[in-house]
């Protein structure tokens, strides 16, 4: 069995953790990314729009800075996140698109003159400054006060992630790809690595660090429809919820974005619409002017993915085989702009659905898109539970989203935060003397090349993994979407606890020790169900509605009795449940809590009298 042994192991090799490798690696640490995927294929590489960062360069950006990009942050998460953390962001993002830019991200840039832009479906007129020639430019999207997401056309994601990439392997930051973290190497107070199986043999392998960091997004694939990628599923979380001590944060805060497209949920950019297109119902007429009309189509996701649903269950959906969907206009934007500023999009729907969106519409839905709950950390990253073990990015749930996100927030962040938990982790580093416990070490690879060997050999095992994993999807996709109520949520709690039961019984068909995506599968079935429990077990015991949770039958916001973050365990491996336990949400509050600007806003004010119903 090989032992590598490093400062730093990273679980992932997108924007988040590579990011946070370069700065270990430049404080002088060693650094190795796991990743199931080369790192150029990460999920990080499939955001489009861009990055929000308060530049203030572009006409429609002026007089931004970071007290409102923080502003808006916080109003978007309907005042769910820890406002220190989004404080930290707004703060550092417009230094890091700078570094970015430093090391090679050709932003799109201020270009100085008179140009139209659309709104609403209405043109407009906009003048930028000759002294800004050059900077970098910005485009508008959801629930943000001024245009102040930076974009490389509408392939950010892409451009960023080659960009870091290089950096790392300039640095000599190793990428381990084709390899998977199964699990973490721990005492029970300290993480001392993680036992990985590598995807082409199978072998398994010890990591051995002194800090060890999951950095591997969301996870979306527990949603059968859905924008992420197929390795976009939980794989890093699990590690962490088996170990019994590392809640999850916030896992029924759960967002779905307004634009996959229909029927595969390949996202099409928020860029669309902030760069002027509309959405249509089947009579091709506008409706988010009349829900939103302060907004409009650039209310926040979970505002307008409710009134999507709300205007589909009015009767208004374009009914198709694969279910009803709206349709997204961009074709007033014209041919160049499409064919530049929004060419995915451009290639997404010729390709995926025969569509030209220059000239046709295209049907989209709102889908899941991205979890703003995970490895609940510190403001440091660290994680709640386990010394050195750390978070970042989507996986982690630092809470700097509260129960929404922005658009745009979350590919900046990848790099912020990243920047700045990697500083932490090498703060930590320093001081750090870890004496790697041979017994701790070697009862794990046990446990694990048993569990392995058990599946391989087992003849009793009855259920078939992929029917398992659809069964968990679907029911979470019934009893755990847009709207929420007790009644859905209960089944939906019932249904995953035997979807569970089932889980414990998978036996394989396939017995090949290396490439056998069954065996992958199956190694992470359990553990998915049980993220899937602590949503809908999460969700049905927050009784109010706040950002992205939304439950019919406790419409307000609750702040006299819900302005806490929920913290999900797996306290025994055999228990049917999560333990759920809330944490207060301390700390400062530079803005109180109040009304978002946006969406229909019932509060239950902090000062109500008990009794008031939610
Ligand atoms: O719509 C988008 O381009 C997605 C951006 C994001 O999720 O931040």
């Amino acid at each position: 069995m090989q032992t590598i042994y490093t400062d730093v192991l990273v679980i992932g090799a997108g924007l988040a953790g590579e990011r946070a490798a370069i700065e270990a690696a430049q404080a002088g640490f060693s650094a190795i990314c796991l990743s199931l995927v080369p790192a150029r294929r990460s999920h990080s590489s499939a955001a489009m729009g861009g990055m929000q960062a308060a530049l203030g360069n572009c006409a429609k950006g002026d007089g931004d800075c970071p007290d409102v990009h923080f502003s808006d942050t916080v109003k978007g998460s309907d005042w769910g996140c820890d406002q220190e953390v989004a404080r930290l962001f707004a703060d550092r993002a417009p230094i890091e698109m700078r570094q970015l830019a430093h090391w090679g991200v050709p932003w799109n840039r201020v270009v100085p003159g008179k140009s139209m832009y659309f709104k609403g479906g209405k043109q407009f007129e906009k003048e930028e400054q000759e002294e800004n020639r050059g900077l970098i430019t910005s485009r508008d999207f959801g629930g943000t006060a001024k245009w102040r997401t930076c974009y490389v056309s509408d392939g950010t994601g892409h451009s960023v992630l080659f960009t870091v990439d290089n950096v790392c392997a300039q640095l000599g930051v190793e990428v381990h790809d084709k390899t998977e973290a199964i699990a973490l190497i721990h005492d029970g107070v300290t993480c001392f690595g993680a036992v990985a199986r590598c995807l082409r043999t199978g072998e398994l392998r010890v990591y051995l660090a002194k800090a060890t960091t999951i950095a591997t997004g969301g996870f979306g694939r527990i949603y059968p429809c859905t924008t992420n990628a197929v390795i976009c599923d939980g794989g890093g979380h699990i590690p962490a919820i088996n170990t019994g001590l590392v809640p999850m944060g916030n896992m029924e805060a759960v967002q779905f974005h307004p634009t996959g497209i229909v029927p595969t949920d390949i996202l099409v950019t928020e860029g669309c619409r902030g760069d002027g297109g509309t959405l249509l119902d089947v009579n091709e007429e506008r409706f988010m002017n009349i829900y939103e009309p302060e907004k409009q189509e650039l209310a926040s996701r979970d505002v307008v993915s409710r009134w999507m649903t709300h205007h589909i269950r009015q009767g208004k959906g374009v009914k198709s085989p694969y279910g009803e969907h709206l349709w997204l206009d961009i074709r007033h934007l014209g041919e160049k702009h499409i064919t530049g500023k929004l060419r995915e999009v451009y290639e997404i729907c010729t390709s995926f659905l025969g569509v030209d969106p220059i000239h046709q519409l295209i049907p989209v839905r709102p889908t899941q898109h991205y979890s703003m709950g995970g490895v609940r950390t510190n403001k440091d990253g660290h994680a709640y539970g386990i010394k050195g073990l750390f978070s970042v990015g989507e996986s982690a749930c630092w809470d700097m989203h509260g129960f929404n996100r922005l658009g745009g927030n979350s590919l900046a962040e990848t790099v912020v935060a990243g920047g700045i938990v990697g500083k932490k982790i090498a703060e930590f580093l320093q001081g750090a003397e870890v004496t790697f416990n041979s017994s701790v070490i070697d009862d794990e690879v046990k446990r694990q090349h048993e569990r392995i060997q058990h599946l391989i050999r087992c003849k009793t095992g009855t259920e078939n993994v992929y029917k398992v994993r659809l069964a968990m999807q679907q029911t979470l996709h019934v009893g755990a979407n847009i709207f929420r109520t007790d009644a859905g949520l209960t089944e939906c709690v019932a249904k995953l606890q035997e979807i569970l039961a089932r889980a414990r019984q998978v036996g394989l068909k396939s017995n090949g020790l290396g490439v056998n995506p069954e065996l992958s599968a199956a190694l992470k079935i359990e553990g998915q169900v049980k993220m899937a429990l602590m949503v809908a077990y999460g969700a049905l015991k927050r009784t109010e509605s706040r950002g992205s949770h939304n439950r019919e039958d406790f419409q307000a916001r609750n702040d006299r009795d819900w302005m806490t973050r929920t913290l999900a365990y797996w306290k025994n491996e055999k228990d049917d449940l999560p333990t759920l336990d809330y944490e207060p949400a301390t700390g400062i509050f530079h803005i109180p809590p109040g009304d978002r600007g946006y969406g229909k806003s019932e509060i239950i004010k902090a000062d109500s009298p008990a009794g008031t119903k939610g």
